[in-house]
């Protein structure tokens, strides 16, 4: 089932794919910080990477999960979280308040953002775009929310264009979608080039380079 969105230039949210979304991770919520133990000790410094470069002011962090990245959010700025499904914002909350970290939380589709256009300096995402049922739609919508010449930084994992491996992540990515919630063949950076926004940089990350930090900016 589809609902159209409010710009009609805009394709509608695919409501059941949306809902999918949602319900996969309010199951995996409770045991994701465990299943991501050791992936996340390389994770780290990636994180640390792309919060280095987030400027100053009003930061939207799409898809906060558990709140991982809060550790990494700089002193000073102004963050404010989204996430799809209730029980791992639940998680970022209890986080945020050991940590006594002031960040402003909402459950929220990346895909139909509730914020004015312009009204970020910078928007930041962690292992989303995988999992967005319409990724171009969500870039899209950063693109409206985020300030012209502000930052677009996004830390992903994208398929390998290798003619053995790439064919394979295709073939496994029904059941990675199951376990993990996440494809794990997207070609995101192309998704971000397709969704109109400009791409400064990409830099490859990870074994065979299968993670991109990628820095872009929307077009206006
Ligand atoms: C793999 S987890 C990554 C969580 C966190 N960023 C991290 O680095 O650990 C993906 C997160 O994106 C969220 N997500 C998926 N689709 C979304 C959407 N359409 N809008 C907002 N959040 C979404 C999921 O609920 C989940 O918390």
């Amino acid at each position: 089932m589809t609902k159209p969105s409010a710009n009609p230039l805009q394709p509608a949210v695919d409501r059941r794919q949306t809902e999918l979304t949602r319900a996969r991770y309010n199951r995996i919520a409770p045991i994701y910080n465990l299943m991501e133990l050791l992936p996340e000790r390389r994770f780290s410094g990636w994180r640390q990477l792309l919060w280095a470069k987030v400027p100053a002011g009003r930061i939207l962090e799409v898809g906060v999960g558990t709140g991982k990245n809060f550790p990494y959010h700089p002193a000073g700025v102004e963050v404010v979280g989204i996430d799809l499904s209730e029980r791992m914002l639940a998680q970022a909350r209890r986080k945020a308040e050991k940590l006594g970290h002031p960040v402003d939380l909402h459950q929220m589709d990346v895909q139909q953002l509730d914020f004015p256009d312009r009204s970020f300096d910078a928007a930041a995402a962690t292992f989303v775009f995988c999992s967005v049922p319409d990724p171009v739609l969500g870039l899209r919508e950063l693109s409206r929310v985020v300030k012209p010449g502000g930052k677009i930084l996004l830390l992903e994992h994208v398929r390998i264009d290798h003619p053995l491996i790439g064919p394979l992540m295709d073939w496994f990515n029904p059941l990675a979608i199951r376990i993990t919630g996440a494809n794990i063949n997207r070609r995101t950076v192309e998704n971000v080039r397709r969704a109109g926004l400009i791409i400064e940089s990409v830099t490859p990350l990870g074994p065979l380079n299968v993670v991109r930090l990628i820095e872009a900016r929307p077009a206006g």
